[in-house]
């Protein structure tokens, strides 16, 4: 099989936006609690926050979190987290059936946030709460001082405001599951008078409308029309949320899990578009793909939910495997394609819960095998985007049909050319060539791939680097032209400067 790529400065579509490169952390099963915070641990520094696990969330590259959740947060109240600790609440977490001990709360997190390196970005309540609560968070985190809210913060250690400029307007309003489930219409409506109420706070936020929790929603389109008819001049970005996994041994499919993504965002993008055409407006809408990840939700959806109300219980574990990693090497090359309407994502979760790194309570932190692509994605998609002409064979799948063996995408910036590009074929090898003329002399700085016999290796916490990323000396150039072999189920990087 062979496919072909041009590579060209010229063809640029977007710059590479940082905020593609976000996480999330929700108060769900062990993420925060025996996650990232761990005050017994010992690595843990004077906040209880584990510093092995910080270095990792450094090394992985994110560069926002949002916070805290995720269905958790319609059932939240931000105060209970706020304060000396003796005195903060124990409440049940409906969304998760544990206890939230409210340990960990808004001001941890924006410290956490601070040592990590990385921009807080908030949710706020639109289940079971609504304008107050939302306009009061914000006060408590963007006033300096003088106010009721505001005095408060700082009475708490923190005499800096914070500095949050993205705000998710609730969480997957459109799900049944969600706490306060409303139709799109109710939504809108609450949403556009929350924006605008705390638009007269800070008139300078970034506020995002929920959109569907998956393509296969059946409100799907339709909500995103109706939401954004009512929210149209007061959000910035509509949201996305897609999980995918193996289905019935369609290992071909899942790998082919960017083809959905590609639709969903189209399909988005189509429809904010339209209904700004209707509303007669030059703006546009972004999207805040705030949730993305392989997830075995069909297995969790079959379990029952734990009986006692845990605290911090192990939910939501997935141990990924290669062909986990590869496919989420697609998502990427997914998101960086759309970078002209797609400025922001969160790969969903940081910690333990469907997660890139894992924790042992008092033991070891590791990098899942969907720790790599993520993280090499992060480091060296820098400067542009540029337009990736494919030609690819295809193959056939289950669930999309015919779909392209190669799927790749570039960056540029001047200085260096990365190529990311991943083999979806589950066993046959691709030689990829690549015509690079029009960036002038090169030379292959690095190139790795992540590959092996079996698609279903795993790392463990005894076993982390069983799958890990490793050069391909096999990429050669000649003339203007690269050319290496991709192997079947593989994502590769190759850096030119
Ligand atoms: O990330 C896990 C859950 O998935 C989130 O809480 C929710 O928003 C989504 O359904």
């Amino acid at each position: 099989l062979t496919a072909h790529v041009t590579l060209d400065p010229a063809f640029r579509l977007a710059p590479v936006h940082r905020r593609t490169f976000g996480t999330f952390v929700e108060h769900l099963g062990r993420c925060v609690y025996t996650g990232l915070y761990e005050p017994g641990h010992p690595t843990a520094d004077e906040d209880g926050f584990r510093r092995d696990v910080l270095e990792l969330t450094r090394e992985l590259g994110v560069t926002t979190a949002r916070y805290p959740g995720g269905n958790f947060v319609s059932g939240y109240r931000w105060e209970d987290g706020i304060g000396p600790r003796e005195h903060r609440p124990r409440r049940l977490d409906l969304a998760w059936h544990s206890t939230e001990t409210n340990e960990f709360g808004l001001d941890e997190f924006v410290r956490w946030t601070r040592k990590a390196e990385l921009e807080p970005m908030m949710a706020v309540n639109l289940g079971t709460r609504g304008i107050a609560e939302a306009v009061d968070l914000l006060e408590y985190c963007t006033i300096g001082s003088g106010t009721h809210l505001s005095d408060l913060r700082v009475a708490n250690g923190a005499k800096e405001p914070y500095d949050i400029r993205m705000w998710c307007l609730g969480n997957e309003m459109d799900g049944h599951w969600q706490i306060g489930h409303k139709d799109a219409r109710e939504y809108g409506r609450l949403a556009a008078a929350t924006a605008r109420a705390m638009r007269m706070l800070d008139p300078g936020l970034e506020l995002v409308a929920c959109g569907s929790s998956a393509s296969s929603m059946p409100t799907f389109g339709a909500w995103e029309a109706t939401v954004l008819e009512e929210t149209y001049d007061v959000v910035d970005f509509v949201s996305c949320h897609a999980y995918y996994e193996e289905h019935d041994g369609d290992l071909a499919g899942f790998l082919a899990s960017a083809v959905d993504m590609d639709h969903f965002i189209d399909s988005v993008v189509a429809t904010a578009d339209s209904v700004g055409a209707r509303l007669k407006s030059t703006k546009k809408i972004n999207i805040s793909f705030d949730e993305w990840n392989v997830w075995y939700l069909s297995r969790y959806q079959n379990a029952e939910p734990p009986r006692d109300w845990p605290v911090a219980p192990r939910l939501l574990e997935d141990h990924y495997h290669l062909a986990d990693a590869v496919t989420l090497g697609g998502l990427l090359i997914s998101l960086l394609r759309h970078s002209d309407r797609v400025t922001s994502a969160c790969l969903a979760q940081l910690v333990n819960v469907i997660a890139p790194i894992m924790t042992e309570p008092g033991g070891r932190a590791w990098r899942q095998t969907t720790f790599h692509p993520f993280a090499q994605a992060s480091r060296h998609a820098a400067g542009d985007v540029l337009r990736v002409e494919v030609a690819s064979p295809t193959h056939e799948t289950e669930r999309y049909g015919e779909v392209a063996t190669l799927d790749a995408v570039a960056t540029h910036d001047g200085e260096s050319t990365t190529l990311f590009a991943v083999n979806r074929s589950v066993d046959r090898p691709l030689t990829l060539t690549a015509d690079l003329r029009a960036l002038g002399p090169v030379r292959i700085a690095e190139a790795t791939v992540l590959s092996g016999p079996d698609p279903y290796a795993r790392n463990t916490a005894d076993a982390p680097d069983t799958v890990r990323p490793r050069r391909n000396d096999e990429a050669r150039l000649d003339g203007g032209a690269l050319e290496l072999t991709l192997p079947p189920v593989s994502w590769n990087v190759i850096r030119l400067t």
